[in-house]
């Protein structure tokens, strides 16, 4: 790993351990994208700097700038002076004139990884002093007053790079940021397809793949949050790409907003991919002296497939996204009442399903929505976080320390950033929802959006979580948001700000969690969305696990779930045992197959334990204890996916292997029985080919290249939604 500069040539190689990643300047001016794949030597590649007409040599680029300027591989492309592909930044100024020519000026190579203030960003953890870099450089349109500094970051433990961009104005007069994304990447197209993760509410994250043909292929939400509908993920990927084998591109948005992922490919077979804060719904104005911060952008290279592609970013995020002491530790084993009970609970069922809990080795009780003001359904009293005390007799305080006098723990659920019009906030400060002065406010679950932007709403959104959890032992939140953001507009802004409002937003709620986890340090965040409608590498920052869906039926995880695993390490994936019929799909599935599905994640249960069968409760207890015994592999393991139910529309197979490849854990669901099968083999991975694997609770031996190559052979499993564990040990 390491950061060099070629000084006389002005070239700037980034290396991971596997990949590098080439810049450089052309002529003096203009910064270019050179390279970026497979780790190389020294890069002595300064012909890698071209334009369609060979090198930029200076009497063509006299004749034609603009022939150069869309021919041009650039590495942060800006508006205005003929690339006509869509530029990483579009800046207006006070004149109304949208020109900016961005050039180099300069660099700085800093030692370690900073920080951006009041955004979730990676941090160099436990890397060795030193292993961590940024590369700094510095371009300038000296006519705007404009600096940007665009920020290269890498690990020496991982094979992504991190981009951001700060914008400065220096000039004497408002600029206007239109457009600003955080990363962009110009390249030959390799019979690209183009991979993205879409979804809806029940459903989210389901892979997709498509060719990159000529024009422009767009994937991102303007919803104020991350969406249910589509991920800040894009990857190109070569054709043929399996999960071992094919190139790669991956980029992955660090942020919980509205975002913008884009491959355009040109007249000339050019890609490019970039990623950053969608620019519609936004514009940022900077006065003289100001800056703006770009959230960051993950890159990913992995010249084996998706599957490598999957693990750097697993690693990552375990070791330089997610915070808080329960990252590598295992969370306790939840119940929560939703689905069990809906709003109609008081303090008695919820303590006989402690009690019920208590028994069967759960940890936690987990107190959902509808325990606060008048919540009987879910048309009011959003806003209104006093404990209910007709459904609560005695009070909160009464009932934690009762849950605890069981020996589990508590959590709660909120949702602070919304307002019920039938709600005692709302009658009070009808001015604090979201709104257009004159316009009717669009409903959405019967409920209105806070405005954030503004710091009295801020600060009354912090009191009011903050004093609830400081009145009892509470060491679990549920976050939730149910609804997207919409006609937007704030009494907090002018006219000229309007703009800003949605990232303001994002900040704010940034702050709020940042605040929260500082002043419970010990508290297990998890943040939701009406499921998984804010699953993103920024929640990760302050939450180590989100919860991934509202559909809990084990075959729609199935793919809920590869997709998420996709980019997501499992430890970051709540998941939970439904009851039967499942409530969202109404399908009946075997208890083992959803307590096996659900263990992959940070696991729990979501249904009336006091009411279950004395059969199931056995089942309770054997998940709790197989729980106990692989989440430690489970959480900190390599995840490799074996076969894809999406993808054969029979069987699913994920497995993880000990970073020691002493053990792997592998999970395998057959969605559906046919007769006259062969066993399924699965190919395992990452095993030690010579070493010797027992299968456990069996005298079965297998070399580990046998596992690899021939693979394992599983028989089918009579009837549909059958499912195994299959636990390998070395020898
Ligand atoms: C959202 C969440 C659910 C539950 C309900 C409560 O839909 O995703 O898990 O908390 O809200 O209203």
């Amino acid at each position: 790993m390491g950061i060099r500069i070629y000084e006389k040539e002005q070239i700037f190689q980034i290396d991971t351990p596997n990949t590098t990643y080439l810049m450089g300047v052309t002529r003096g001016k203009y910064l270019g994208h050179m390279y970026y794949g497979p780790r190389i030597g020294d890069a002595n590649g300064s012909y890698l700097l071209r334009t369609a007409a060979g090198p930029a040599a200076d009497h063509a680029f006299q004749k034609d700038k603009l022939g150069f300027m869309e021919g041009f591989a650039f590495e942060y492309p800006a508006w205005g002076v003929g690339d006509y592909r869509d530029p990483a930044l579009r800046v207006r100024d006070a004149g109304g004139h949208q020109v900016c020519e961005p050039v180099y000026e300069g660099y700085t190579l800093l030692n370690g990884k900073p920080v951006l203030p009041d955004m979730p960003a990676t941090f160099a953890g436990n890397t060795p002093e030193g292993a961590a870099q940024t590369l700094v450089i510095t371009l300038r349109d000296p006519l705007l007053g404009l600096k940007l500094l665009l920020r290269y970051s890498v690990f020496g433990d991982s094979d992504a790079v991190i981009r951001s961009v700060t914008a400065v104005n220096e000039g004497s007069e408002p600029l206007y940021l239109e457009k600003i994304l955080s990363a962009s990447i110009d390249m030959d197209n390799d019979h690209f397809q183009l991979i993205s993760l879409h979804g809806c509410w029940g459903r989210e994250r389901r892979i997709e793949s498509r060719p990159v043909s000529h024009g422009k292929h767009i994937v991102s939400s303007l919803r104020g949050e991350t969406s249910h509908q589509m991920q800040p993920f894009m990857a190109l990927a070569s054709n043929g790409t399996s999960q071992k084998d094919g190139d790669v591109y991956a980029m992955h948005f660090v942020y919980s907003g509205n975002f913008i992922a884009e491959a355009e490919m040109d007249f000339q077979d050019s890609v490019r991919l970039s990623l950053g804060i969608h620019p519609d719904s936004f514009e940022w104005v900077l006065a003289p002296g100001e800056q703006f911060e770009t959230p960051e952008t993950v890159l990913v290279y992995s010249a084996h497939g998706l599957g490598e592609m999957t693990r750097t970013f697993h690693s990552l995020y375990r070791n330089h996204l997610m915070r808080g002491k329960y990252v590598h530790r295992k969370r306790p084993i939840l119940v929560n009442n939703w689905e069990a009970t809906y709003f109609d609970f008081d303090d008695d069922k919820l303590m006989a399903i402690a009690r019920e809990a208590r028994r069967l080795g759960i940890e936690m009780l987990v107190m959902d929505d509808g325990w606060f003001g008048k919540r009987n359904n879910d048309e009011c009293a959003l806003g209104d976080w006093q404990v209910n005390e007709e459904k609560l007799r005695g009070g909160l305080k009464s009932l934690v320390d009762r849950v605890n006098a069981e020996g589990l723990k508590f959590g709660i659920w909120f949702e602070p950033e919304m307002v019920s019009p039938d709600s005692d906030l709302y009658r009070a400060h009808p001015d604090w929802a979201v709104q257009v002065p004159g316009r009717p406010i669009s409903m959405a679950r019967f409920q209105y959006v806070l405005d954030l932007t503004r710091r009295e709403v801020e600060e009354y959104v912090y009191e009011q979580v903050a004093s609830v959890l400081r009145s009892a032992n509470i060491e679990y939140v549920k976050w939730d948001m149910n609804r997207p953001l919409a006609d937007l507009g704030s009494f907090g802004l002018d006219a000229g700000h309007m703009g800003e409002f949605s990232h303001r937003y994002v900040l704010a709620l940034y702050r709020l969690q940042e605040r929260l986890i500082r002043e419970f340090p010990d508290l297990l965040l998890e943040n939701c969305s009406g499921g998984g409608g804010r699953f993103d590498p920024g929640m990760l920052y302050y939450s180590p696990h989100i919860w991934t869906s509202d559909d809990m039926d084990p075959v729609e995880r199935l793919l809920i779930q590869e997709g998420t695993a996709l980019l997501y390490p499992l430890s970051a994936m709540g998941s939970h045992v439904c009851v039967v019929p499942n409530h969202t799909v109404g399908r009946v599935t075997p208890f083992d197959t959803r307590a096996r599905v659900a263990l992959t994640g940070a696991f729990g249960y979501q249904l009336d334990i006091t009411r279950l069968s004395d059969e199931d409760k056995q089942k309770v207890i054997f998940y709790n204890q197989e729980y106990h015994r692989y989440n430690d592999l489970l959480r900190e393991g390599t995840y490799y996916r074996i076969a894809s139910y999406r993808e054969n529309n029979m069987y699913d197979c994920w497995q993880v292997v000990s970073e020691d490849k002493s053990e792997c854990l592998v999970t395998y669901v057959q969605v559906r029985y046919q007769p006259f099968w062969n066993p399924r083999r699965l190919k395992l991975e990452g095993l030690d080919p010579d070493a010797r694997y027992r299968l456990e609770g069996t005298d079965q031996i297998y070399s580990g290249g046998l596992l690899m190559h021939a693979g394992y052979l599983q028989n089918m499993i009579f009837g549909d939604y059958g499912s195994a564990m299959l636990h390998f040990v070395k020898e």
